[in-house]
């Protein structure tokens, strides 16, 4: 520990005589001689130069000093160098031993992370919240669209959303806290990490990370994030190069607009807009029309359907309570279907789905998908023919 202070402020000293040294050499600089003689100093302060070469005043100035032979720093010793050059993968490379609980990591948390990260890391300040809650409740979150302003979106913090909690490791190793990096013991990285798990409400192997949890090598590599394969392309491992070519080569993975028509896949980087392009022209309050126009339709994932749906148990949940009471036609009940089929059945659906002045209330009430819902009136169909 003494010897990390004394180098850190064996650095800040050089950092210090660095400054002075650096203005004093600008300052050398700052008047050539020659042709190039600042003509006479403009209002802002700086100096006016006459055009030489293509090159204006300022921007020769500024390269004269990169040129300059400056002497301030030094390169950094090899020790230094490795000591700052760490890494810590998700195979383990990198990762020291060392152990330490939740309850520890507390005690390190609220005396250096909390003035940032706020209580149990719930963030504030503009700082990163570190957890939001239940992160295997809140991964699904990541799948949520903004399609209206006031829908919830995904929930990105380290629980809901980093594929390798290895990178928690390193960069709180090395990046935290803020202003004190690489300050922090390995067993106090540890005991911070069982902390954020804590506050995540994570699991190792099945065991939840509570307070008296104790958290070592061994045990943090089997953690296993919650969105460890919700990444694509999936850089890891030999192949991940090529996942990465192969991704990218498709303009559509990646919101691309292309209009190479011959080959709509590829990124169009020259002469790519259709010839009969015109400008964009505004219209009363708004930007309204596009030529080409702009795409309204956007690709945004098909809300996946339960391919496991039951028809027959949404019946009985949602539609029985009437539909097998009298108050309306029962599956079965051939001649009372066939009055209301009789109008055709997009009109049977729509006003399934939309709700009737005669009784049936929107989607009978439920809380089915639209799809789900069509899927119940054929159930009941199929039993009434
Ligand atoms: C002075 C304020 C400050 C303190 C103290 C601080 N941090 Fe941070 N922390 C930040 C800032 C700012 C960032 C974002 C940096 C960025 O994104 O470039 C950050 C980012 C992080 C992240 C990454 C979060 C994410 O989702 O991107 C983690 C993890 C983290 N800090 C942990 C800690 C821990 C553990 C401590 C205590 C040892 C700590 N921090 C102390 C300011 C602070
Ligand atoms: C609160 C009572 C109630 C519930 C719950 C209910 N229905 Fe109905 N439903 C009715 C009544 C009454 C009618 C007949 C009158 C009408 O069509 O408006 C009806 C008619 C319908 C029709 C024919 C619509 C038409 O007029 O073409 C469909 C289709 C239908 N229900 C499907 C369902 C399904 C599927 C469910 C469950 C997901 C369900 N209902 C739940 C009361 C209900």
């Amino acid at each position: 520990m003494m010897f990390r202070l004394n180098k850190k402020l064996l650095i800040s000293i050089s950092a210090a005589a660095a400054l002075s040294l650096g203005l004093s050499a600008c300052m050398e600089n700052a008047s050539p001689v020659g042709s190039n003689a600042p003509t006479k100093a403009s209002i802002d302060g700086g100096v006016n130069y006459p055009v030489v070469n293509d090159k204006t005043g300022p921007y020769y100035i500024n390269t004269n000093a990169h040129n300059a032979d400056v002497k301030y720093g030094r390169t950094p010793t090899q020790a230094e160098y490795e000591e700052w050059n760490s890494d810590v993968m998700a195979d383990g490379t990198g990762l020291p031993e060392g152990q330490g609980t939740a309850e520890e990591g507390e005690e390190v948390y609220e005396a250096k992370c909390v003035m940032c990260h706020g209580d149990f890391g719930s963030g504030g300040g503009g700082y990163p919240a570190l957890s939001k809650g239940n992160a295997y409740d809140l991964h699904k979150t990541l799948t949520n669209q903004r399609i209206k302003p006031d829908t919830d979106g995904p929930v990105r913090v380290f629980g809901t959303y980093w594929p390798q909690a290895s990178t928690l490791w390193w960069y709180i190793k090395d990046a935290m806290p803020h202003p004190l990096t690489d300050s922090l013991s390995d067993d106090e990285v540890y005991a911070l990490v069982a902390y954020i798990l804590n506050a995540n409400e994570m699991e190792i192997d099945g065991v939840e990370v509570d307070d008296e949890y104790v958290l070592n090598r061994e045990k943090f590599l089997k953690i296993k994030m919650p969105n460890r394969d919700g990444f694509e392309p999936n850089v890891a491992g030999p192949q991940g190069p090529e996942n990465v070519r192969k991704f990218y080569a498709n303009a559509k993975n990646f919101g691309g607009q292309t209009y190479d028509v011959k080959n709509p896949a590829s990124r169009c980087m020259k002469d790519c807009q259709e010839p009969t392009a015109k400008v964009v022209y505004i219209q009363g309050a708004g930007i309204s029309d596009f030529h080409p126009p702009l795409s309204t339709v956007r690709d945004l994932p098909k809300e996946k359907e339960n391919t496991n749906f039951d028809a027959k148990k949404a019946y009985a949940d949602n539609c029985a309570m009437c539909h097998d009471t009298g108050a309306a036609p029962a599956p079965g009940d051939k001649s009372g279907w066939a009055a209301l089929t009789a109008k055709g059945m997009d009109k049977v659906y729509e006003n399934g789905l939309k709700g009737t002045d005669t009784g049936m209330p929107a989607k009978g009430g439920s809380s089915l998908s639209d799809s789900q819902f069509k899927s119940v009136v054929d159930y009941i169909l199929n039993q009434s023919k």
